[in-house]
């Protein structure tokens, strides 16, 4: 079932077009990333979605209704975070629990409960002052999730997390993920495959592809023959790049990919000439475009 709708959403500051008319949708138990790099325009966009900024055009559908507040429906995690350092992890729940218009008595049954799940039971008494990045991080989850929102958006969750902090808090969304839909944005093409059925890869304030991860990886994936040569071949890489089967030829070094069309054709043809022209070659491996390649073509387009 469909949860969110995002018809046309445009954000302009002044002369910047952060969003530029964006449309996706995100279903109900789905984990979606929102990946692009730097000032592609995802923080934007999930203000926009959690109701802390206006569009300057479009509108978000929640459940097939027109929403006009969302905060209800949405827990939201930004990504600079702010705490009260001097509160302790249990204080800081109860109060944004009060702030969620839960009753003092709820919001602690609320908090004990979310401080099990996130596993900060035992440093509940503790100042957040004295927390690790990624408990920091746990709690923020656990703020989020205190009314029990239907979407739970979070934004750039570990990017600022060293590796042991990125793996606790990875751990925590795959479990939340679970029982809640969750949207996520993140910078890093790892994490996006790591735990996302869904994504939507944002450039330049557009969203240029979108979908479940497998059908993207099934319809952009290109066979690719990566050749390690002994010395440089620019000249014969030049002359293959207008072979009908082959769609692209990068080289750095002694090192060359090409993106082929037609596998088969392209493979025999290739050795073939490598073995006419007696290329010395020190590899020769047949593999397949990752997602990380199609992310830095989306990018540098
Ligand atoms: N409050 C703002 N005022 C002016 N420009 C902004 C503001 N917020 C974001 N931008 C601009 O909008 C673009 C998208 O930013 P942002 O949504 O933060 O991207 P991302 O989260 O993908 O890095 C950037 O060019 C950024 O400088
Ligand atoms: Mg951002």
């Amino acid at each position: 079932m469909e949860l969110l709708l995002a018809n046309d959403l445009v954000k302009r500051f002044g002369q910047t077009n952060a969003v530029k008319g964006i449309n996706f949708h995100i279903e109900e138990g789905r984990c979606v990333s929102l990946l692009g790099p730097n000032g592609a325009g995802k923080t934007t966009t999930l203000k926009l979605l959690s109701g802390l900024l206006e569009p300057t055009s479009g509108s978000i559908d929640f459940k097939g209704e027109k929403a006009k507040d969302l905060r209800e429906y949405i827990g939201y995690l930004p990504q600079y975070p702010a705490f009260f350092h001097w509160m302790s992890g249990k204080e800081f729940l109860v109060f944004a629990g009060q702030l969620a218009k839960l009753g003092r008595k709820q919001a602690e049954k609320r908090s004990e409960e979310l401080l099990e799940r996130v596993g900060l039971t035992d440093a509940k008494k503790r100042k957040i002052g004295g927390y690790s990045g990624g408990m920091k991080q746990r709690l923020g989850l656990a703020q989020a999730l205190i009314h029990r929102p239907k979407l739970l958006i979070l934004d750039e969750p570990v990017s600022a997390l060293d590796p042991l902090g990125r793996r606790e808090v990875l751990d925590m969304m795959r479990e939340i993920k679970e029982d809640t839909t969750i949207l996520f944005s993140t910078h890093v093409l790892h994490d996006a495959e790591e735990i996302s059925d869904d994504i939507l890869i944002m450039h330049a304030g557009e969203i240029a592809i979108s979908g479940s991860l497998e059908s993207v990886m099934d319809a952009y994936r290109q066979p690719i023959l990566q050749i390690e040569f002994e010395s440089q071949a620019a000249d014969w890489l030049e002359s293959i790049a207008s072979y009908s089967f082959v769609s692209e030829v990068n080289s750095q070094g002694n090192k060359a990919s090409i993106v082929l069309n037609d596998m088969e054709n392209g493979k025999q043809t290739i050795l073939k000439e490598i073995v006419d022209r007696k290329l010395p070659i020190r590899t020769f491996e047949i593999s397949q475009t990752t997602l990380e390649d199609l992310f830095m073509k989306v990018v540098k387009a």
